[in-house]
């Protein structure tokens, strides 16, 4: 069988909130975030933390999230944008931590602690901590990490799979977004695209909306089915896709 090289239909890597399907709730507290409704870091409250199941895209937005908070502090064009399509146009000061086994304890939170004792010397003047699968952090880490939460130049991003795995002060300070299934019709712009991009008609919004309920709104699975149906359309010399199977069923 030929491989489709050439034709191979790619996904377009997300840049702002616009390529996120998103519920309307946490929709409207990043974008708070972002065009300054909501006074961030301030009044305490300096985390964000992303839940929800596996593959919703939690590690994705929490990693382009400092350059998009960067960006709407420091670059002055981005008060004419939207805030959903906010791009990254600075080199923010990020440190990340994958928060896994070994590098889960006290001597992690201590680590913080010195790195960010540090001042950031791009344009907004502010250090990111991002922390993947911070429920890791042992309950003796997590409490100290809540102790040096309250740096007035520092924001932390957080991701988790088990929101009450996080110690309450935490989640207290932070920004809490959850990034579980929003309704399947705010997907459909972002899966239409990628048939568009590849010069394929999509199929209908009834055909859409089953692939994310199938894949409950994991966008791994999400756009591998989107992926495949594309390509196999592709290969068949079809110019419109009509259904699409499921990796997961
Ligand atoms: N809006 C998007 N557009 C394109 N690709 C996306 C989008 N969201 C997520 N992805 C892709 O989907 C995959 C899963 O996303 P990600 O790793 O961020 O999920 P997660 O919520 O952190 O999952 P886990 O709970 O398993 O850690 C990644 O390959 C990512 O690049
Ligand atoms: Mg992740």
């Amino acid at each position: 069988m030929a491989i489709v090289n050439t034709n191979a239909v790619k996904v377009h890597q997300p840049e702002c909130l616009d390529d996120f399907a998103l519920q309307q709730n946490s929709r409207y507290k990043l974008e708070s975030i972002l065009d300054q409704t909501l006074p961030f870091p301030a009044n305490g409250v300096c985390g964000i933390v992303l839940y929800g199941l596996y593959g919703t895209g939690k590690t994705t937005i929490a990693n382009l999230l400092p350059g998009l908070i960067d960006t709407s502090k420091a670059d002055p064009n981005a008060a004419n944008l939207q805030p959903s399509s906010i791009r990254d146009t600075q080199e923010p000061f990020v440190d990340y931590h994958p928060c896994a086994q070994g590098q889960n304890g006290a001597q992690l939170t201590q680590q913080i602690n010195n790195r960010t004792q540090l001042i950031s010397l791009n344009a907004s003047g502010y250090h990111f901590v991002v922390m993947d699968e911070v429920d890791n952090l042992t309950e003796a880490a997590q409490a100290g990490f809540k102790a040096i939460m309250g740096k007035h130049h520092v924001i932390f991003i957080m991701t988790t799979n088990n929101l009450d795995k996080i110690d309450a002060g935490i989640q207290n300070r932070s920004v809490l977004i959850d990034m579980n299934v929003p309704p399947p019709a705010y997907w459909r712009p972002i899966l239409s695209r990628v048939y568009t991009d590849a010069n394929l008609t999509p199929p209908t919004n009834a055909v859409l909306d089953q692939v994310v309920v199938a894949g409950r709104g994991s966008a791994r699975s999400i756009f591998s089915d989107v992926v495949m149906g594309a390509n196999q359309a592709k290969r068949s010399g079809q110019t419109a896709v009509a259904k699409i199977a499921n990796i997961r069923s």
